[in-house]
């Protein structure tokens, strides 16, 4: 039988009840992205307005961590500035899950990547420079396995 890896009861709330699924018809902002060693695959859609994320909602093909860290990331940027948006990384997504096992550290990538693909294309759709680097923070210590 295979070992259940030590998730927080805050990941098993995320996984078991995800908030923000679903599309944004008229989303301004949409972001898709994959890991290709496991094939998990996430979609962003962004509504911004003044600046402001309005709304977000998310589409995971994926393990229950990175289903987990979707939802989590979707909750941390509802209502926040773009700016605000930007300083979240995989790995204060994981931390405010209070923590992933190290084995699926690389699953919360995938959320701070589908996030900075979707702000990255609403600056594209805006006709503005994209004023980040949209690679995100360095993941050097998570790869993914
Ligand atoms: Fe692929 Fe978790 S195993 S994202």
């Amino acid at each position: 039988m295979a070992e259940q890896l030590p998730y927080s009861e805050k990941v098993m709330d995320h996984f078991t009840n995800p908030r923000n699924v679903g599309e944004i018809p008229d989303a301004n902002g949409i972001g898709t992205v994959g890991n290709v060693i496991c094939g998990d695959v996430m979609k962003m859609y962004l509504k911004i307005e003044n600046n402001i994320i309005v709304d977000v909602k998310f589409k995971t093909f994926g393990c229950g961590a990175a289903l987990a860290t979707s939802s989590m990331v979707t909750e941390m940027v509802k209502g926040k500035t773009i700016d605000e948006a930007l300083m979240i990384s995989n790995k204060t997504v994981a931390e405010a899950l209070g923590g992933l096992p190290p084995i699926k550290m690389h699953c919360s990538v995938l959320a701070e990547q589908a996030l900075r693909s979707a702000l990255k294309d609403y600056y594209i759709k805006q006709g503005r420079p994209v004023p980040f680097n949209d690679q995100g923070h360095s993941h050097e210590d998570e790869k993914c396995l």
